[in-house]
């Protein structure tokens, strides 16, 4: 460990700490001492900044900034004049270690969303930072290629941190993606939606009072990358969207204005093996969706719009009962980007039928097959106003393992997530931290099924997921395998109010 002499006691305990969870957990990181070196090594910082969003005054955000150490310098790009990123590129079988340090006035801890690290790099709350500290991330990329992300995970504060500009992307490649032929450069593009307030000196204005911490935030308006008004020139190619839904709370019904279907190509945890067509995709907070996205056909000087669709059953007010009161409540419509078709170009291109192959998880194989685990939203009410989201009852408690939440290394589970709370239904993004699962199954309550019509046809089980949306009166059942590391992760709903609120719980992987 060369650098030791830079490190400081709690990191060079934590390294040690990987050293030795090294030598006992998994295949993926047995030969592999952590004192070789990292293919990729990156020292990223949170910090306050100022961003031009608005015309104006400049708005005042926190945004992660970082610097390749070692390895390949174009392994990390910005997001130009955005708050947001930046973009970290790796392989999968890469090493990536990043050297973090925390330069806010506030804790923070950083969670790869998505990604299947150790359980001391996964960004648990019980592992933030105070303001000067630093604290190494370390693992292999052992995730199939995909959009994954990045963003703060402090308990109670993972909302505002969020939402002051801190997230970035997290891209990994491998070489089942590079067979698939799929448009890359700066025909693959990430498209980070977000939803955000500014008052008149342009500064976000973030309130959860009211309705806020049942609903979660809602913003006025529309950005994507961090800008307001997006609109993405394109040439008449076929493009690789990858769509993140970044907002605190906002659910999307994303639909092309002129009524082409959308092609689906990648979810969570990448390609699917086929491309699905669907009239109109949802997308809850946590989320991605990659879309394939064919210009060839049209005329230089079209426009078409991505736009999310009206729906129901997202929110307690808008079930009529609270009577809402946002001024854009989630479920309703608006544009969100423009694309205008701006040069020509040959195309080369066409859509794959294959994408990637995946391991289908098989129902009679989870060792908990005739009995799942069951997870049930849930609420306690202090007050008309003071709702506090639960899982099974329970609100977050830092290290607390119920013993329904106790699972066995290398097993595969089926696990199921009930959301049946009445009459303060709404909608809410469940979120497991580790292996990524795989949707077998939905039902919904015969009462409920009117809003659960409006998005039913949006959902992508097909591929991996890290995120599942459960509308009200909705059960989902999911696959996922406990392989690679033992120890503590966390599950929660990604609506970020309700997480801050509570509404997450650990649970715990052993041998
Ligand atoms: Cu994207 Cu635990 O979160
Ligand atoms: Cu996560
Ligand atoms: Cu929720």
């Amino acid at each position: 460990m060369s650098q030791r002499r830079n490190l400081n006691r709690r990191e060079f305990l934590r390294c040690a700490s990987l050293s030795a969870m090294a030598l006992v957990t998994g295949s993926w990181l047995s030969g592999r001492a952590t004192s070789s070196l990292p293919d990729l090594e990156i020292a990223l910082r949170a910090t306050a900044s100022e961003v031009s969003i608005l015309p104006g005054q400049p708005t005042r955000v926190w945004t992660y900034q970082g610097e390749v150490l070692r390895g390949n310098p174009t392994s990390l790009q910005a997001l130009p004049g955005s708050y947001l990123g930046p973009i970290i590129r790796a392989r999968q079988g890469q090493r990536v270690r990043i050297r973090f340090t925390n330069n806010l006035p506030e804790k923070t801890v950083i969670h790869w969303h998505g990604l299947y690290t150790p359980e001391r790099m996964d960004g648990h709350p019980r592992d933030v930072i105070g303001p000067g500290q630093s604290y190494v991330y370390e693992f292999p990329v052992i995730n199939r290629a995909g959009t994954y992300w990045f963003h703060p995970h402090p308990h109670g504060r993972t909302g505002p941190q969020v939402y002051s500009g801190l997230a970035g992307l997290f891209l990994v490649s491998d070489d089942e993606e590079t067979q698939a032929g799929l448009p890359s450069g700066e025909y693959d593009l990430p498209l980070i939606i977000q939803d955000r307030t500014f008052d008149t000196s342009n500064q976000l204005v973030y309130s959860t009072g009211g309705m806020g911490m049942m609903d979660g935030f809602l913003g006025e308006r529309i950005l994507v990358n961090g800008h307001p008004n997006f609109t993405l020139s394109v040439a008449t190619r076929a493009y690789r969207l990858r769509l993140l839904n970044g907002s605190n709370s906002r659910i999307y019904k994303l639909a092309w204005s002129d009524g082409t279907p959308l092609i689906v190509i990648g979810t969570d945890g990448g390609l699917l093996e086929t491309p699905v067509p669907r009239s109109y995709v949802m997308l809850a907070p946590g989320e991605r969706i990659e879309l394939w996205a064919d210009f060839s056909q049209r005329p230089v000087g079209t426009e078409i719009v991505l736009q999310s669709l009206a729906f129901s059953g997202a929110e307690v007010g808008m079930g009529g009962m609270m009577g809402g009161g946002q001024p854009l409540p989630n479920g309703a419509p608006f544009p969100v980007l423009k694309v205008r078709v701006e040069r020509q170009e040959p195309e080369a291109l066409t859509l794959p039928t294959k994408l990637s192959a995946m391991t289908r998880y098989r129902p009679t194989d989870a060792v908990n097959y005739s009995n799942p685990r069951t997870f049930a939203v849930s609420l306690s009410m202090m007050g008309m106003m003071q709702v506090q989201w639960l899982l099974n009852e329970r609100p977050f408690q830092m290290e607390e393992v119920a013993p329904n939440e106790k699972v066995k290394l290398n097993t595969l589970e089926m696990w199921e997530f009930v959301n049946e709370t009445t009459p303060m239904a709404m909608a809410h993004p469940i979120h497991i931290h580790g292996p990524l699962f795989q949707i077998i199954e939905r039902q919904v309550r015969p009462d409920q099924i009117a809003s659960w019509e409006t998005v039913r046809a949006g959902y992508v089980d097909e591929g991996w997921r890290d995120t599942v949306l459960l509308m009200p009166g909705e059960r989902v059942k999911v696959l996922l395998k406990f392989e690679n590391y033992t120890g503590l992760y966390v599950y929660h709903c990604h609506n970020l109010e309700h997480e801050d609120a509570g509404m997450m719980r650990n649970y715990l992987v052993s041998t």
